[in-house]
């Protein structure tokens, strides 16, 4: 062979690995994961390397699980096949597969395979199988489950179970997890959890279920019953404690406290958007039952032990009162949430003095009366009492709270006191006002919306405020003296819908003053002299204001990033730093398009948006008004000097006329 041939040969060679490039697989290989997903595949790639671990093969068009494409890959730990359209599983197909643990069947057509009655066969190493969205009915999950000995998770979740029989799970003893969530569930017999002695999480969220009087499953730490139709939940009482950690009721029908397990270390407890009226465990079930909880009295439920109840959510029902002693057992209670109920009146004492609580949510009640004993509440950081009628309320309430940062109080009746006579009169009683003064611990106060009249002269001295809120207060005469104390801390302030017509206070003496809400006023300016000032965000839109005077400019330009500045009758051109802010880069206005000017043109009043005013549109309106200026101006002028001239000459006549008589 010449050279010429081998030369030859190896150009045809190239030129056909150029017209037939080998196929490359479509999946992307990472160390020994295999992704494969969103692909449109109809099958499993059987020329993947050796040893794989985890295949992701989710979305895609797969339709039957058979031998001859699994059987490639027993190494695989992790199997993803979601979303695609399995309807026919082998069975035994997983029989092999010892390394398996984790199998993501969610989102196929495995109703059609379950309709056939076949199992699936052993799942031997499997501990968690997904099988969500599978349009699978009652009994259809026994299927998979019948001989899966090491399945801990198990997720039937969007599915359409109407019951759980008693012998469901009884091929899956080691489950720990179960999602249950979004089926239909109506019913689930005797028995049916019983076996599973590790199940620690049940979720039967969004189901059907309308009653549990005999809840025994001592086993579980978790149990979500969220979104069904509950009436009534009673533990039945057992000599053994309970692991239940975390119950979630929420929006059920539930009318009567739930009974829980005598021996309990429930530490999550969420009743929000039920029916309770109160605190009442009294059960109006049928027969024998009946009988039985009908002796129970409202007292009932403080001999519950809710000694562990660290989070407990009452919000969204119907509750009048509570008696003192409800609390009474809550020792480690953290948060409670009874806002949006009926409560009329409210006191702490120091028989449950819920003193390492440290969130306690009141808002959205009817409360007129409002009282913590001294020695209570001694962790409080956070207090929600905004949508109250809260108008006298002891004068000194809030002093009593040593941790105290946040007082939520918008939508009251109350009054802010005059600190000095706080300081002089020491009977801590009902006054007609609150005081805010020197509360060491306080960040955050909201009062807007309480029909304020007079906000005092020093009224939060002492109380390091870094959020005030005293807007929608309409006709609020805002003292001087007011922020005084605030200077170091005050980081918002919100004024908004006040009718005010002039700050009486300079803001910019304010120095850590980063946002200012001064929206909806009758404001015709805004001094601020103090160039040390951090304004970042200033929303001045719907007031007054025909400009901003010089000295504001200079101090807003420095570190102003965001200007509100709509519905106010500016006028643009007697104002060139102010249109140059506009324009330039540095401060940002979202409402742009509402900032007009006006002018008078030709007796006319008109408005132009901010944005088309150019220079030269400036120029021409300077040199008409100068015009008109000029000829004022000589005309003025001329008058003065004919009068004086008359005035002269007449004086002159006259001094004639004298001297003609001497
Ligand atoms: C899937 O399996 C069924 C039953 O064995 C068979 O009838 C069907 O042709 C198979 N479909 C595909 C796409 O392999
Ligand atoms: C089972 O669920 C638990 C709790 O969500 C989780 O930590 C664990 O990783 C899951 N196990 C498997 C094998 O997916
Ligand atoms: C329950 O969990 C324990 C501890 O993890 C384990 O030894 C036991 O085998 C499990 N029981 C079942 C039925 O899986
Ligand atoms: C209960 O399930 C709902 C979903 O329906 C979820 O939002 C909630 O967080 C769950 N609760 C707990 C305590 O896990
Ligand atoms: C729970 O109740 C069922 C039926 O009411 C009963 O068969 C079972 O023994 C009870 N389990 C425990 C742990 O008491
Ligand atoms: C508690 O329930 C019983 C029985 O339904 C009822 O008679 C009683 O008035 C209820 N008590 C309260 C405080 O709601
Ligand atoms: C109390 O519950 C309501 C409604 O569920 C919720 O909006 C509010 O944020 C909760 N309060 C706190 C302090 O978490
Ligand atoms: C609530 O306040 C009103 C008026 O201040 C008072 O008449 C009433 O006795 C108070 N009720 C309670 C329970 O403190
Ligand atoms: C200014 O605020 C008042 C009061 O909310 C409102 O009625 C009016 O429409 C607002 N004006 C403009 C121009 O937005």
């Amino acid at each position: 062979m010449g050279p010429c041939v081998w030369l030859i040969l190896v150009i045809a060679n190239e030129v056909a690995a150029l017209l037939h490039p080998q196929q490359p697989s479509p999946c992307e290989v990472v160390q020994r994961d295999v992704f494969c997903n969103d692909k449109n595949l109809r099958s499993i790639p059987d020329q993947l390397p050796p040893g794989i671990q985890k295949l992701d093969f989710s979305r895609n068009l797969l339709q039957n699980l058979t031998h001859e494409i699994l059987s490639v890959y027993r190494s695989v730990h992790h199997l993803n096949l979601h979303s695609n359209q399995i309807h026919f599983i082998q069975p035994g197909i997983f029989k092999a597969l010892n390394n398996l643990l984790v199998l993501d069947l969610s989102e196929n057509n495995l109703d059609v395979f379950a309709a056939l009655k076949t199992d699936v066969g052993r799942l031997p190493s499997v501990e968690s199988l997904d099988l969500s969205g599978n349009a699978l009915y009652t009994g259809m999950s026994d299927y998979f489950l019948r001989d899966a000995p090491a399945l801990k998770n198990l997720s039937l979740d969007g599915n359409s179970i109407t019951a759980i029989d008693k012998s469901t799970f009884s091929g899956s003893s080691a489950l720990r997890k179960i999602n249950l969530h979004n089926n239909v569930i109506l019913e689930i017999k005797e028995g049916a959890f019983e076996s599973l002695i590790n199940l620690s999480e049940l979720d039967l969220s969004m189901n059907s279920i309308t009653c549990i009087t005999d809840f025994n499953l001592s086993q579980l730490k978790l149990l979500n019953l969220s979104k069904n139709s509950l009436e009534l939940f009673q533990a039945i009482e057992l000599d053994t404690e309970y692991e239940l950690l975390y119950l979630d009721l929420r929006e059920n029908k539930i009318s009567y406290f739930p009974v829980l397990p005598k021996m309990n270390r429930l530490m999550y407890l969420d009743l929000s958007r039920n029916r309770l009226r109160g605190i009442n465990t009294s059960g109006t079930i049928e027969g024998d039952l009946m009988m039985e909880r009908s002796f129970k009295s409202q007292n009932e439920v403080s001999h519950q032990d809710f000694s562990q109840l660290l989070y407990l959510d009452m919000s969204y029902n119907q509750i009048k009162s509570l008696p003192l002693l409800f609390f009474n057992s809550m020792i480690l209670l953290e948060t409670l949430n009874i806002s949006n109920n009926c409560l009329e009146t409210l006191s702490v004492t120091q028989e449950a003095p819920l003193n390492v609580l440290k969130t306690l949510d009141l808002s959205f009640n009817a409360l007129l009366n409002l009282s913590f004993e001294h020695n209570t509440l001694l962790s409080l950081e956070a207090l929600y009492l905004q949508g109250n009628y809260l108008g006298t309320v002891d004068s000194d309430i809030f002093h009593r709270l040593p941790y105290i940062r946040e007082l939520h109080l918008q939508q009251n009746y109350l009054r802010i006191c005059e600190s000095h006579l706080l300081e002089v009169s020491q009977e801590p009683q009902h006054h007609e006002c609150v005081s805010f003064f020197s509360i060491p611990t306080l960040k955050y106060l909201s009062l807007s919306d309480n029909s304020l009249r007079f906000v005092p002269q020093y009224a939060f001295r002492g109380s390091p405020l870094q959020i005030l809120d005293l807007s929608r207060n309409p006709g609020v005469y805002i003292h001087k003296n007011v922020f005084s104390g605030l200077e170091m801390s005050l980081t918002h302030l919100a004024l908004q819908e006040n009718h005010l017509q002039t700050l009486n206070t300079d803001l910019s003496f304010l120095t850590n003053l980063r946002f200012v809400d001064l929206s909806i006023n009758r404001l015709t300016s805004l001094p601020l002299r103090n160039k040390d000032s951090s304004i970042e965000f200033l929303n001045l839109q719907n007031n007054s204001l025909v400009t901003l005077e010089y000295n504001t400019l200079e101090v807003l330009e420095r570190t102003l990033k965001i200007l509100y500045m709509g519905s106010n009758p500016l006028s643009c051109c007697s104002n060139p730093r102010f249109l140059d802010m506009v324009k330039g880069e540095s401060v940002e206005i979202p409402d742009l398009a509402s900032v007009t000017c006006r002018y008078t043109l030709n007796s006319k009043n008109v408005e132009i948006n901010i944005v088309d005013i150019v220079q030269d549109h400036c120029k021409s309106l300077d040199v008409k008004t100068l015009n008109i200026v000029i000829v004022v101006a000589t005309s003025v002028g001329l008058i003065v000097t004919l009068v004086v001239a008359f005035k002269l000459c007449h004086r002159r006549r006259r001094r004639l006329n004298s001297s003609f008589k001497a």
